[in-house]
């Protein structure tokens, strides 16, 4: 049995990471200052004997340093973050502070206390526009916004502790994330969860550009598994790893898709294109293959029927099964 400490365990990654490596039969230690994770999204282990949960802020100070002295760690998955392109922009300082900052934080608490593995929530970001049809790990890095210039920032300072501490470091690049939890009322959330929302409530979606911008749509399931899968790892050295299907699916793809499931649907709008946003994201995934065992079981169409469910007026969940 692990003990894994979670930054950010009440978001939707860490919650769905949670409750995995509980399901293992490890040990949980979570904390979550709740500036975007809910409460609601941990009931599921609030009476776990193997879970415990601190509401706190991990850039206060001694926050993280109390957590691992009383838990001993085996590994830190770091979650904890600010997730989202426009509000990188919107308010740079808070994108620093919380996607930056905060791993130096993680790290300094990691080599205190002698925490052998950190797994960082690194982002497809980091590469910025790519003329590669799946950009592999070997791609240049240069990120086309804020969030993702801290996530490379914070990668390349954990690659650094790495090879002066005795600590293993896993960056996942992860890919577009979706699945059940993932927030929807903001204007920052994923597009995902967004079009569930609005399409199950036959209010239409609007697409940012032409819509022919493609993405690697990854389920937050298989994020769990890779997260579980990086902490346990005993590997030692240090890596950058893509987490993604391989597969790209456009906005006009995706849109289909959701006319399947609400074919009354309301024609999309259109809205000039996003600053910062990259024109195809499409990972490679073969390094996380080779170094971690990890490939993505979750096709799109069966992934999305997490998020429909979740979205949908009760009365049409029943067609949804
Ligand atoms: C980016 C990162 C991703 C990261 C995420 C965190 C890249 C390539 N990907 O995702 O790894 O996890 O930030 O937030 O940088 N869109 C619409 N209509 C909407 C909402 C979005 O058309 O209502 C479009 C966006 O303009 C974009 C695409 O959908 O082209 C995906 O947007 P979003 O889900 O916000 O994620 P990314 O910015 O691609």
């Amino acid at each position: 049995m692990a003990t894994i400490l979670i930054t950010g365990c009440a978001g939707f990654i860490g919650s769905h990471t949670a409750e995995r490596l509980i399901a293992g039969g490890h040990r949980v230690v979570g904390i979550d200052n709740f500036r975007t994770g809910r409460a609601e999204n941990l009931r599921a282990l609030a009476r776990h004997p193997n879970f415990s949960f601190h509401e706190n802020d991990i850039t206060v100070e001694g926050a993280m340093d109390n957590l691992a002295v009383a838990a001993r760690p085996d590994a830190i998955i770091h979650l904890a973050a600010l997730v989202s392109v426009p509000e990188s922009f919107a308010d740079p300082a808070t994108n620093w502070r919380l996607n930056f900052d905060a791993t130096r934080i993680v790290a300094d608490c990691a080599e205190r206390y002698g925490v052998k593995r950190v797994v960082f929530a690194s982002s497809a970001a980091v590469y910025g526009q790519s003329s590669e049809k799946r950009v592999s790990e070997s791609a240049i890095t240069s990120p086309a916004n804020p969030y993702g210039e801290a996530k490379l920032a914070s990668e390349e300072l954990l690659q650094r502790r790495a090879r002066s501490a005795a600590l293993s470091i896993r960056c996942l690049r992860y890919f577009n994330v979706y699945g059940a939890r993932q927030d929807p009322s903001s204007p920052y959330s994923g597009v995902i969860s967004i079009f569930a929302q609005r399409s199950a409530n036959l209010l239409p979606v609007t697409v940012f550009g032409d819509g022919e911008q493609t993405r690697d749509f990854i389920s937050v399931r298989d994020i769990a598994r890779a997260n579980e899968a990086a902490a346990l790892d005993l590997a030692q050295g240090s890596h950058s790893l893509n987490i993604c299907t391989g597969k790209g699916t456009s906005l006009l793809d995706l849109i289909r898709l959701f006319g399947r499931y609400y074919p009354q649907m309301a024609p999309p709008l259109n809205a000039p294109p996003r600053k910062g946003d990259v024109v195809h994201s499409v990972g490679d995934p073969t390094r996380a293959r080779d170094l971690l065992g990890f490939q993505s079981g979750i096709s799109l169409e069966v992934g999305l029927k997490d998020c429909l469910v979740s979205a949908a007026p009760i009365e049409s969940h029943s067609s949804l099964r």
